[in-house]
Parts: structure tokens; C-alpha cells; sequence
């Protein structure tokens, strides 16, 4: 009798026990896995980094945690903010951002190495002949490419080198401003050939990293495809190393979707690596003061995502796709309110890290 009710009682609790275990975890044939960027894609998902944000919003660093597998740094390793004066390089912020991607396995992008915008003062005044300005470019991306060797999987080495107009090669100021400089201060000191060399010494620097050349406005510039190719076609035949192409993507919902796909299928022809590499879509691009955001907006702005996610997938074969990076998080993190000073919502997620209807859209087109 004993023995029976010890055994009716111990079948009692190892039921008891199943049901309750039962309850706690997660069945999945009935509570799906919560749906996120970068399991959806075939292809990595990246976000730009801001250092404050990342350090200091709890919300930002979760949804970049959960949503990424690749990190591009926004500002941290540009000149003036990693190679501030002759002799220094600061390092801490780029370190911080790189180091919180591979806690978490996630590809670093590296943003940008040369560029005409972005340097600092001292660069800006910098006398010397081409030579000790082909020292200085060399040594700096040196500096900064080893810093980062085995960490970064790969380089924008030159970042918008032409111009919007005519896509020829950025090299005097013909900005009317006298504070402003849409020349190049790289062409002008190195010469023309800087592009070439750039790539050369990040190559040097680090073997195994891939290196890009990015840019803007491809999609209403053919002049500015046509440069690209050119330029790929020039280094092709002078065994200058590249590997890939960056299309920056800031877009708005206005944008031709053949523009978008033209550009693309051009620069797929190369058969070097496609990055979408700044992706945001601007909904007020005119900057109209008292903007609503409006539903039709929305849709709009969903549907220019799920374009964009689409073609992508279509145009660019499996081997070429390096993968689609959004300009930030949130659409208060944006450079476009920020940089562009537009009341704007250009991103997936909104001011609270909740999920657009351009997220739910893109998700869909990446799968
Ligand atoms: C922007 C950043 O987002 C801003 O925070 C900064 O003030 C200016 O630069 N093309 C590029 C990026 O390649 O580096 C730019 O980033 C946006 C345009």
C-alpha cells in the first residue's frame, strides 16, 4: 500500500512537473520566433554607430544587439575625429564601437579612410609637396588600418572622390561659400592618382581586408556610374586592389525606382562585392516646415524599403551581396535631422526603437 502511494505520488509530481516546464518555455509551433533583420536576410544587416548613443541609450544598443550582424562606425574613424592633430590619433571612441561588435560577432565596416570632407584643421593647412602629402595620406591610413587589422573586415578607403554635376574627379573648390570646399584637398595635393594609391597602401596595411570605394547618388548620376566603372576598370588593369563598391543610398520616397536599379545592375557588371552602405529614405525631402508624417507617407515609405530590400536580392548575385546597411537606428539618430537639419523620419525605427511599417515591409522583402 505504502509503496503504491509513493509511486502514484511520484508520478503526480513528475507530471506536475512537465506541465509546469511545458508552460515556461516557449512552444514553438505555437509562439513563432520574434522575426528580426538579421536572420530574415541572406546577406548581413548592418546599422551606422553612433558613440553617444551607443554608450549611452540602453534602447539603441538592444535593438542594435538583437536586429544587426554589421556594424558600420558613423563618425569615430574619420579624420578629424581619429586623427586630430599631427601627432595624435584617438582611438577610444572607433575602439568602443568595435569592440561592442565583436563581443557580439558582428562584422565591423570601416568608415572611411580618405574623403574630402571631415578633416581636421590642421590637415586643412597642411604645407608640403606632393610627396609630404602622399607621406601623410600613407601614413595615416596605415596608422589607422593596422590599428584595426583583424578586427575590421573591411575599408570605404576613398569616400565621394566625384562630383554631382558632371561626375568628373573632385579636385578644385567651385563651392561660391568661402567656408565651404567641394573640391578635394587629396587630388589637389597627392594628384589625381590618390584614388590609386590610397587603396594601395590600405592594401599593404592589411592584406585580408576588402576594400570599397563608396559613393552617393548613383541612382540620378549615370555620369557618376560611368566615373566608377572607369575607375574599377583603370585599377583592374593596374592590379590595383578593390573589391568592392558602396551605393550610399540616402534616398527619398520620391527617388525612380529605375535609377535605383540602373545604378545597381551597373555596378553589379563589375563583379566586385555591393554594399548599400547609408541606407535611409528621406519622407520630406523639400523640408515643408509644419510636416506631418502621414499615413500615405508611411505606406510610401514602406514600400520604397521593400523596393529597395527586393532589388537588391534580384539584381545582385548571392556572391556579389556584401549587404544593405541602414545610416543609423532610430529615426531621431539620423544625420538628416542632425547634419540636414529636415524634420524628417527616414529609418525603420522610430524615436522610441518601435518598429515602422517600413520595418515590417523590408522584413518581408528580405526573406
Ligand atoms: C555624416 C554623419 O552621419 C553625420 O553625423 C556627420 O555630421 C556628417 O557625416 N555620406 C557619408 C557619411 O559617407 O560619412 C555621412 O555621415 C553622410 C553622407
Amino acid at each position: 500500500m505504502f509503496m503504491k502511494n509513493s509511486a502514484l505520488l511520484l508520478l503526480a509530481s513528475f507530471c506536475f512537473l512537465c506541465l509546469t516546464y511545458k508552460k515556461q518555455t516557449a512552444n514553438p509551433t505555437v509562439d513563432p520566433p520574434e522575426e528580426i533583420l538579421q536572420s530574415a536576410a541572406s546577406f548581413p544587416i548592418g546599422a551606422a554607430l553612433g558613440y553617444n548613443l551607443l554608450k549611452d541609450n540602453v534602447l539603441y544598443k538592444e535593438v542594435v544587439s538583437r536586429e544587426h550582424n554589421s556594424v558600420t562606425v558613423e563618425n569615430a574613424m574619420k579624420w578629424g575625429n581619429i586623427h586630430p592633430a599631427p601627432q595624435t590619433y584617438r582611438f577610444e571612441q572607433a575602439d568602443f564601437i568595435a569592440d561592442f561588435a565583436l563581443a557580439r560577432k558582428k562584422r565591423i565596416h570601416g568608415h572611411t579612410l580618405v574623403w574630402y570632407m571631415s578633416n581636421p584643421g590642421w590637415l586643412k593647412d597642411f604645407k608640403g609637396n606632393a610627396n609630404q602629402w602622399d607621406s601623410l595620406m600613407k601614413a595615416h591610413i596605415q596608422t589607422v588600418v593596422t590599428h584595426f587589422k583583424g578586427k575590421v573586415a573591411a575599408w570605404d578607403v576613398v569616400n565621394e572622390a566625384f562630383r554631382d554635376d558632371d561626375g568628373t574627379l573632385r579636385v578644385e573648390n567651385r563651392d561660391t561659400k568661402p567656408d565651404k570646399d567641394n573640391g578635394c584637398i587629396w587630388a589637389r595635393n597627392v594628384g589625381r592618382d590618390y584614388l590609386a594609391k590610397a587603396f594601395q597602401y590600405a592594401h599593404e596595411a592589411d592584406p585580408n581586408a576588402l576594400l570599397f570605394y563608396n559613393e552617393y547618388g548613383q541612382e540620378w548620376s549615370t555620369k557618376k556610374t560611368q566615373s566608377i566603372l572607369a575607375m574599377v576598370a583603370d585599377f583592374k588593369q593596374r592590379n590595383i586592389p578593390i573589391h568592392g563598391l558602396g551605393l550610399q543610398m540616402h534616398i527619398d520616397i520620391n527617388t525612380s525606382n529605375d535609377g535605383i536599379a540602373n545604378a545597381i545592375r551597373e555596378l553589379t557588371k563589375t563583379g566586385l562585392k555591393i554594399h548599400m552602405s547609408e541606407l535611409d529614405i528621406s519622407v520630406n525631402p523639400k523640408n515643408e516646415v509644419n510636416f506631418v508624417f502621414t499615413e500615405e507617407l508611411k505606406q510610401k515609405q514602406a514600400d520604397k524599403f521593400k523596393f529597395v530590400a527586393t532589388t537588391y536580392k534580384t539584381l545582385v548575385p548571392e556572391n556579389q551581396r556584401y549587404g544593405i546597411t541602414h545610416w543609423n537606428v532610430g529615426d531621431a539618430d539620423s544625420w538628416i535631422r542632425s547634419f540636414m537639419k529636415r524634420q524628417d523620419y527616414p529609418l525603420l525605427f522610430d524615436e522610441a526603437y518601435q518598429k515602422k511599417k517600413a520595418y515590417f515591409s523590408f522584413l518581408e522583402a528580405l526573406k
